[in-house]
């Protein structure tokens, strides 16, 4: 590795480490700075629940939340199924390989696309706009002390249609995922994942 190659890999530690000791430091120490930094950096896929029921007012502030995310051309193609009902929550379980975690979970959030409401009717906004909903209701869902999962839906043919049929969703919405809601046990925990090698400095 050349001289060159070196201090740019030093330089690009460097930088990686402030950030590192910048996200922590803002959000633990600065009161000026509002705690969405805690909240994004203690954010974990929550699998394990106590099987205590959600509020139907903590539901309400979880979607509320997904709805303030942005969308291109400002155009919310999407719609959110709030499930609390336990057969529905079973069937949904016995149905989506991935999301078992919904036999003690005390509710789900389905966020669905709406291909025909995006901008220039393209799948890949809704998608893309319904996904950045979907971040939202998560880091929501960390806030108020509870756990959530995004579990896969699209792009699988055979669960997308699985969730269609249980929820009764029409046939030209695209149900993205299954987000089951609960409080949480204490057994999942946020993972470090920041590498500073991913970061690429003014150029690639
Ligand atoms: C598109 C997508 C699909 C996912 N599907 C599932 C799933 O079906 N079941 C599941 O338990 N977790 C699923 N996850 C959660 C990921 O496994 C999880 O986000 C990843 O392991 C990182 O862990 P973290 O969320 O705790 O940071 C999915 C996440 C995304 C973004």
């Amino acid at each position: 590795m050349g001289r060159k190659n070196i201090c740019k890999r030093l330089v690009v530690a460097a930088v990686g480490l402030c950030l590192g000791v910048a996200a922590t430091a803002s959000a633990a120490e600065d009161p000026s700075i509002p705690d969405a930094l805690a909240v994004i950096h203690s954010r974990k896929s929550v699998r394990h629940f106590t099987g205590q029921p959600v509020s139907a007012d903590l539901l309400n502030r979880i979607v509320r939340a997904g709805m303030a995310a942005p969308t291109a051309v400002n155009m919310q193609p999407w719609s959110f199924v709030v499930v609390t009902d336990r057969a529905m929550l079973d069937a949904l379980a016995a149905g989506l390989p991935y999301a078992k975690m919904l036999d003690k979970a005390g509710a789900a959030i389905v966020v669905c696309a709406l291909p025909d409401k995006a901008f220039q009717k393209k799948t890949e906004f809704a998608i893309i706009d319904a996904s950045c909903a979907s971040e939202n209701i998560l880091l929501a869902i960390e806030a108020l002390g509870l756990g959530g999962v995004w579990t896969a839906a699209y792009p699988d043919p055979e669960r997308m249609d699985l969730v269609r049929k249980v929820l009764g969703v029409p046939a030209e919405v695209i149900p993205l995922n299954v987000i089951p809601v609960g409080h949480p046990d204490g057994t999942d925990q946020p993972k470090d994942k920041f590498h500073p090698e991913n970061i690429h400095l003014e150029k690639w």
